[in-house]
């Protein structure tokens, strides 16, 4: 498998949640890192609105046959970027790494490119808008440092957190796939992977 399982690092349990410390070499890094920057070229990042109105902190972008949009008519994946355009196809790379970790057959058909600048974070949440959800959700973090906040299935309760840094790779299966998550903040300027720091989240998906 084009040499991307570099690490064969001891696989964190929290809540369900997997977590595969440095999962992916810098120079892993790197390659994916450009893929994503072809993808940004073709389909640029937007910053959504959430459904009340407000907007995101993160910029965001997809790749795959569906991406994931939000504006103040809801959460949903669509057929298109915003300018019209089909979504780029999803790096083979970043399919090799789902096969990988997902432990099932299928392949992702959606992939969300996530940035997070100075400042961005994510409000805690649960991945509901994919039609099946028996199937996991896979996510690479590149790129300055996130704390990554865990709950159950049910809303409030108690947490965990644990940072998150460039090359590791969460994935949300089993007891996790419905559980509450986000991100509280990041470290700007943490990690030299992005010139002008900043972290990126990619999450693949089975959407449809
Ligand atoms: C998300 O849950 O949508 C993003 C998670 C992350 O940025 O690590
Ligand atoms: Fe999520």
């Amino acid at each position: 498998m084009a040499n991307l399982m570099t690490s064969e690092n001891p696989i964190l349990r929290l809540r369900g949640f997997e977590i595969h410390k440095m999962k992916c070499s810098s120079e892993v890094q790197q390659a994916i890192l450009l893929d994503l920057r072809e993808i940004v070229q073709k389909a640029p990042m937007f910053t959504p609105e959430m459904v009340g109105g407000r907007k995101m902190s993160v910029r965001m972008t997809s790749a795959g046959d569906v991406g994931w949009y939000s504006d103040v008519a809801g959460y949903r994946y669509m057929a298109a970027h915003p300018s019209g355009k089909a979504w780029p196809n999803i790096p083979n790379r970043l399919l090799d790494l789902w096969a990988a970790v997902s432990g099932c057959d299928r392949a992702p058909d959606s992939c969300l490119i996530n940035f997070y600048g100075e400042g961005a974070r994510m409000g805690m949440h649960q991945d509901l808008d994919e039609a099946d959800k028996s199937f996991p959700v896979v996510s690479l973090s590149l790129g300055d440092e996130g704390l990554f906040r865990m709950g159950g299935v049910t809303k409030g309760g108690k947490t965990d957190a644990i940072w998150l840094t460039s090359g590791d790779v969460v994935v949300m299966g089993g007891d996790a796939r419905l559980a509450w998550h986000g991100v509280d903040k990041i470290r700007f300027g943490s990690s030299r992977l992005l010139p002008k720091a900043g972290r990126i989240n990619v999450t693949m998906r089975v959407a449809r």
